[in-house]
């Protein structure tokens, strides 16, 4: 939700935090500040707004080396300049990404003790927290551990003391946090892409660790132990997490979604369903599938919910994680549950995953971010090979997780002998063949199409079966980047009640790439056009449909049941594209939005 970065070297720390800070931006975006030290304080920028805010607040001149600093997405406090972070109180000052719980409790015995708050924020009481822990014995170390016992909830937190300048201390819990190696400094930060520029060399900070970062990194165990960790190199490269030329990133990543197919899916079929077969769980120990996701990867879910079901004739349940995490729960040793995540930080997410596991059933997460926290802490993990995807709205991530649930749908059917080798090879080769056709749906055009609906409030989006979820998922991306109030409703739904919305010239989106349902679907479309609606038909080209059946039609390739939603799924993200673009949304950062929900 939030994004945190630290520094220190022989580098000037300013230019650093504010370059690492544009890298986190997709994490939350509503205020920012830094803090760094000069020869004898900490000194402390801080705004609301953007990062560019912030810019204008600093004088180029400044130079320091060592420095932490904060982009927020507010969840205690609006956005302002006070709630901005870092926090200082007493000889404390922080950046903190997360949420604490007892954060109340905590305040109001500080404020027994005389101490003062300036801001509305969780965050700060940690800075008093600490401020008190020290002052009562002031050795770092045992501080860190001790406050680590009084916080309940998440949090990463980058810390600098007054009286241990030229050291940063981190810790975390639930929230992400990475520790970045170089040769002219250390660093930490939310996530990989805010330390590319300067190194690819990371090791990941366990919640029960402390870290302590001057020109050397120490780690620390629970017992206060140094211990070793492991390095990580990043197999990305810095190109993955700029723009080259593209702007915004959403476009970018959508003109990836090619490569991605194509770098998702060799791993898994380079030896056909040999190499399918040997890249998931044994399918055949299980009798039933819970998926469970937020958002886009919900979505995703729903997909893969209706090609398992279909092809691989086993019951599949799908759950928004936020749901699932509070409700009682039948599953056992023959469910198998599937998690998905693109940053597998997701805290709704992680907390189902926790839950399952303490009923030790067994977990497969499909996670875009390597060595994420549900990456790591799930049974087994498969990685959409999707490389940092930087704009808010999912798209090539997105197109990646489908991709992974056809190819588990695929290999289902292939075990339980529902599908022969035949036409396993097939389907193989339809996979093999979709970063082509991926390539020449992204060159339509579709303006003309935003250009019908960037005027309207409202719009619908209807479908049937795995076409009301490819649906859901056109609606969410359409809404949450031009901030239309896009509805999507199974197509069969609509006259329950919701057809009383639709006026002259309302945009209805219909989706049809089940043939053997089309002519329902049909049926449904002249039901909102006999009431005035103007409807943009995306269709297979394979499926027979009058002209004035619809205002505007768009064909699409026919191919089969395990890639026709890869294909399809494209002009949908094109569209709410365009329609954001007509409109001039920011829209790699769309308003209210975080890449990462790491907060409940
Ligand atoms: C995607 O366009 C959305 N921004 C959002 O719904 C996202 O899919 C959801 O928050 C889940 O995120 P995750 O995949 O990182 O868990």
């Amino acid at each position: 939700m939030c994004g945190i970065i630290g520094y220190v070297g022989k580098k000037n720390a300013i230019n650093i935090l504010i370059q690492s800070l544009e890298a986190l931006e997709y994490r939350g975006y509503d205020s920012a500040g830094i803090a760094y030290g000069t020869c004898n304080r900490i000194e402390i920028i801080k705004t609301s707004g953007k990062i560019k805010n912030l810019k204008n607040k600093i004088n180029p001149d400044i130079h320091s080396n060592i420095g932490i600093g904060h982009t927020r997405w507010a969840t205690h406090g609006r956005p302002n300049d006070l709630n901005a972070h870092p926090h200082k109180i007493g000889k404390f000052t922080i950046v903190h990404n997360g949420i604490i719980e007892n954060s109340e409790t905590l305040k109001k015995l500080l404020i027994k003790e005389n101490y003062k708050f300036k801001s509305e924020t969780d965050s700060e009481v940690i800075a008093g927290l600490l401020d008190k822990l020290y002052s009562e014995k002031n050795d770092i170390l045992n501080v860190l551990k001790q406050l680590k016992k009084l916080l309940i909830g998440s949090y990463a937190l980058g810390i600098l003391c007054d009286d241990i300048p030229g050291t940063i201390y981190a810790v975390r819990k639930d929230s992400p946090l990475i520790i970045g190696i170089s040769d002219e400094g250390n660093f930490i930060a939310s996530d990989v892409p805010a330390i590319l520029k300067y190194t690819k060399k990371y090791m990941l900070l366990r919640s029960n660790e402390i870290a302590e970062i001057n020109d050397k990194i120490t780690v620390y165990n629970e017992k206060l132990e140094p211990i070793n960790k492991e390095i990580l190199i990043f197999d990305g490269n810095l190109e993955d997490a700029e723009k080259n030329g593209f702007d915004p990133f959403m476009v970018k990543e959508i003109y990836e979604e090619p490569k991605v197919i194509k770098e998702t899916i060799t791993p898994l079929l380079k030896f056909g369903m040999e190499s399918l077969n040997d890249s998931f769980p044994n399918f055949k120990k299980y009798n039933k599938i819970q998926i469970i996701g937020c958002g886009s990867a919900y979505h995703a879910g729903l997909i893969g919910k209706s090609l398992i079901e279909k092809y691989g004739d086993m019951p599949v349940s799908v759950e928004v994680a936020s749901e699932f995490r509070y409700q009682k729960v039948f599953l056992d040793k023959k469910t198998l549950v599937i998690l998905i995540s693109q940053s597998g930080e997701t805290a709704d997410t992680m907390a189902s995953l926790r839950k399952v596991k303490e009923l030790n059933i067994d977990t497969l997460a499909i996670v875009n971010v390597l060595s994420s926290s549900i990456a790591r802490e799930a049974d087994n993990v498969v990685y959409t090979k999707a490389g940092p995807e930087i704009s808010v709205a999912t798209t090539k991530a997105y197109l990646a997780q489908i991709t992974i649930l056809s190819l588990i749908a695929l290999d289902i059917a292939y075990c339980k002998k529902i599908i022969n080798d035949e036409k396993a090879n097939q389907i193989i080769k339809s996979f093999e063949d979709l970063s082509k056709i991926i390539k020449e749906m992204i060159e339509i055009d579709y303006q003309d199409i935003a250009k019908d609906l960037y005027k309207h409030q409202t719009c619908f989006y209807i479908g049937r079966g795995i076409d009301y979820a490819l649906s859901m998922e056109g609606s969410l991306k359409l809404k949450e980047i031009s901030y239309i109030n896009s509805i999507c409703y199974p197509a069969g739904e609509l006259k329950h009640g919701t057809i009383s919305l639709i006026e002259d010239g309302t945009p209805v989106i219909a989706v049809i790439t089940d043939k053997k349902i089309a002519d329902k679907t049909i049926s449904n479309i002249k039901e909102v056009k006999s009431r005035g609606a103007f409807v943009i038909l995306i269709i297979n080209d394979n499926i027979k449909v009058e002209t004035e059946v619809a205002d505007k039609i768009i064909r699409i390739p026919t191919t089969n049941d395990f890639t026709q939603s890869i294909i399809t799924a494209i002009p949908l993200q094109l569209i709410g594209y365009e329609t954001a673009k007509l409109l001039g949304r920011d829209i790699d950062k769309p308003k209210n939005l975080a890449k990462s929900v790491t907060v409940e």
